[in-house]
C-alpha cells in the first residue's frame, strides 16, 4: 500500500524537523516546497526570482510556479511508493490542484493519505524563527535555544557552516504568520471535513510529537 502523507502546521511548527526524521524512517521521500524553491533561486532563473519576490515579503508563491514543481516531483521515480509533502499544499486552490495530482499518479494504486496537522502555540513560533539555524550542506535544522548545535554555528553532523534563512527575521516572519493564516490555516477545516486529518501537538518535544506522528500513521 502506498503510504501518502501531508504535512499542515504554521510557519516554525516543525514540521521540516518531524518531516526529515520520519523521511530516513519510513524510507519516503520528503517533499518540501520552501526548499525546492530555495534550491531554484539558487539556479536563479527567471522565475525562481519572482518566487524570491513573494519569499522575501513572507507571501505565497504563484500557484502556477509552485504546482508546476510539484507536479514534476511527484512524478519522479522515487514517489512511486509513496512520499511525504512539507509545506504543500498551503492554500485551498493548491489543495484542489494536488487532488487532481495525486488522482493522475494514484490511477489503478492502493494507496492510503493521511494528513498531519502540527498545532502550535503563535507566542513561540516567531521565537523559533528567529533562534533557527540550517547546515548549509546537509540541511540539518538547528535551534539556538531549543537545539543548539555542540559547537556553535557548527553542524553537528557534518562539520559544516550553519546559516539563517533570509525569511528567518522578525518581520517577515509576522508576514508569514499573517498569509499561514489567510490561506492554509483553512485547510484544517477542508482536510478535516473528508476525515482524513489528524492533529498533534507541537508544543511538547521533538520525540513526543515524533512518536505521536508514528503512532498515527502505523
Ligand atoms: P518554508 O520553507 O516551507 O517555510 P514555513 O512553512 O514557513 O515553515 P518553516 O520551514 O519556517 O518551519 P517548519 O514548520 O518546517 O519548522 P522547523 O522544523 O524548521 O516556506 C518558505 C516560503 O516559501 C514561504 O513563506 C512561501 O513564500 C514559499 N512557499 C513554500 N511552499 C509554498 C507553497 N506551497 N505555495 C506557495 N509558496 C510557498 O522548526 C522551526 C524551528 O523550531 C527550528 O529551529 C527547530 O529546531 C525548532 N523546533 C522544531 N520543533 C521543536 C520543538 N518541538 N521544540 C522546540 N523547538 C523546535
Amino acid at each position: 500500500m502506498k503510504t501518502e502523507l501531508i504535512f499542515l502546521g504554521a510557519p516554525a511548527s516543525g514540521k521540516g524537523t518531524q518531516t526529515k526524521k520520519l523521511s530516513k524512517e519510513l524510507g519516503l521521500p520528503h517533499v518540501d516546497t520552501g526548499s525546492m524553491l530555495r534550491a531554484e533561486i539558487a539556479k536563479g532563473s527567471e522565475e525562481a526570482l519572482t518566487a524570491k519576490g513573494f519569499m522575501d515579503k513572507g507571501a505565497l508563491v504563484p500557484i502556477e510556479i509552485v504546482a508546476a514543481i510539484i507536479k514534476k516531483r511527484l512524478n519522479e521515480d522515487d514517489c512511486k511508493n509513496g512520499l511525504i509533502l512539507d509545506g504543500y499544499p498551503r492554500s485551498t486552490e493548491q489543495a484542489v490542484a494536488l487532488e487532481k495530482v495525486f488522482s493522475e499518479i494514484n490511477e489503478n494504486v492502493e494507496f492510503s493519505l493521511k494528513v498531519i496537522n502540527i498545532d502550535v502555540n503563535e507566542d513561540l513560533l516567531i521565537e523559533r524563527i528567529v533562534t533557527r539555524r540550517l547546515c548549509k550542506d546537509c540541511g540539518k535544522i538547528f535551534n539556538t535555544k531549543y537545539m543548539a548545535p555542540k559547537k556553535d554555528g557548527i553542524c553537528d553532523d557534518c562539520g559544516s557552516e550553519l546559516y539563517q534563512r533570509q525569511d528567518d527575521t522578525e518581520e517577515i516572519a509576522k508576514n508569514r504568520l499573517t498569509t499561514y493564516k489567510e490561506s492554509t490555516q483553512p485547510l484544517i477545516k477542508f482536510y478535516s471535513d473528508k476525515n482524513l486529518l489528524f492533529n498533534v501537538d507541537g508544543n511538547k518535544s521533538v520525540d513526543e510529537i515524533y512518536n505521536s506522528i508514528i503512532s498515527i500513521i502505523k
